[in-house]
């Protein structure tokens, strides 16, 4: 079994990989689109190169030169794929409202992480749209059968930017206007990009309307990650000083920076900048003194994919933390309210699991140990902040898993694998 060992820690300045939901919509929205786009700082993880073969096998052509990506995209899905979506789940959602869209039949399928994810949540807002997509069982894989589409009003019960992007997908193809409506605002990166590219589509609140639209290809400069740079981040509060450079910073995703306030960790947005019509900063962070702090429902969506880490956060923090309204924590690569728990605990720390989130007890020091990344590139990166910021470390196994989102991730942190 593949395992690291942690340790050591330097600080300083951190370049991090491309944001992994922009890339992901940078390249299918420009592949099933009219013209040509070039895509820089694309994230090259494993993820991405999912969305890349599958846009491929639909027809658009792809060629990656390091992290630009040039992409022409294809008006006609090719009929009767099979679509190897590996363990993403951005790719098989998405591209499930996409594809239905096109009047095309197609299978969408994953490996055993992504088949154990909730599939019906796409399924079911798709069809109100007239959309003939089957489950197995609620999971992967999933057939789409071709329909010509309608529009209609959905409203979500969950806050996904998985599941409204789905709906604005398919909307897309619909005839006349289609809304979706969520609880909580999810990150809107799919908003965005499609209003770039032509689209004719409103945002009132929660609520986002769009109407039957053909997409122009655009040029997208990905921004740099706020959840790759979050654990680089976590160091800088933890450990020393830590200046991660051209950061994502819109306002759906900078939940990161709300728990960062209320721990009370030292950091500063410099250099603020708009790029490709997305926020971006570097983000200085200072090493902090932390108090414990109480998140709830509405805080979650933007800060969905950092809970495992403000948890781990929160353990080194002085008092009492208590996280909820975070169940959609239970479906992710891993059940991430099971498995941070387990974290915490093998090193030391003091944390209770809730149907929807964590209680943690802080301490001033954790002892360090072993952990298991559970195949959940989020838990492996977690892992890692814990040990490095632990007395003694202790061994990852299974970390290999980190390149789903970022790749070099223990590069970074000048550790190899053995
Ligand atoms: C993503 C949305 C989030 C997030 C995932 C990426 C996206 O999922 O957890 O890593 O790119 O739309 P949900 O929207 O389903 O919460």
């Amino acid at each position: 079994m593949e395992r690291i060992k942690v340790r050591e820690y330097f600080e300083g300045e951190f370049d991090l990989p491309g944001d992994k939901s922009v890339t992901h919509r940078a390249i299918m929205l420009n592949g099933g689109a009219e013209g040509e786009a070039v895509i820089t700082n694309a994230l090259m993880g494993e993820d991405c190169l999912s969305t890349c073969s599958c846009m491929r096998s639909l027809g658009a052509e792809i060629d990656v030169d390091g992290t630009t990506l040039r992409v022409k995209g294809t008006q006609r899905f090719r009929r009767g794929k099979e679509l190897n979506c590996g363990n993403s789940g951005t790719t098989i959602r998405l591209l499930t409202g996409y594809v239905a869209g096109k009047e095309i039949d197609a299978k969408l399928y994953g490996d055993e992480s992504l088949s154990s994810r909730p599939m019906k949540r796409v399924a079911e807002p798709l069809a109100l749209l007239g959309a003939n997509v089957q489950t197995t069982d609620g999971h992967a894989p999933v057939y789409v059968a071709p329909e010509k589409l309608h529009g209609a009003d959905v409203t979500l019960n969950v806050a996904s930017a998985q599941v409204k992007s789905a709906v604005l997908l398919a909307g897309i193809s619909a005839e006349g206007e289609t809304s979706v409506t969520e609880p909580v605002k999810s990150r809107d990166h799919t908003e965005r990009m499609l209003t770039a590219m032509g689209a004719d589509l409103r945002v009132d609140g929660n609520k986002v309307t769009i109407k039957k639209s053909t997409l122009q290809a655009i040029d997208v400069c990905v921004p740099s990650d706020i959840s790759s740079a979050a654990y680089f981040m976590a160091l800088g509060a933890l450990k020393g000083d830590t200046l991660c450079k051209n950061v994502g910073i819109n306002p759906t995703r900078t939940g990161i920076l709300t728990a960062f306030d209320r721990l009370g960790i030292q950091y500063s947005l410099l250099n603020e900048r708009m790029s490709g019509g997305e926020a971006t900063a570097d983000i200085l962070v200072k090493k902090s003194y932390m108090q414990g702090i109480t998140l709830t429902a509405e805080d979650v969506p933007a800060m969905i994919d950092e809970l495992p880490l403000v948890a781990l956060l929160c353990a080194f923090a002085d008092g009492e933390s208590r996280i909820t309204g975070a169940k959609e924590l239970r479906v992710k690569e891993s059940d991430r309210i099971r498995t941070t728990v387990e974290l915490i605990r093998n090193i030391g720390g003091e944390c209770e699991e809730l149907p929807d989130g964590f209680i943690i007890r802080g301490k001033k020091k954790l002892q360090g140990g072993d952990i298991d990344s559970y195949l959940d590139h989020r838990i492996a990166m977690t892992g890692a902040v814990a040990l490095i910021a632990s007395e003694n470390g202790g061994y990852i196994h299974r970390p290999e898993c980190c390149a789903i989102s970022f790749p070099d991730f223990f590069d970074k942190l000048g550790l190899k694998l053995f």
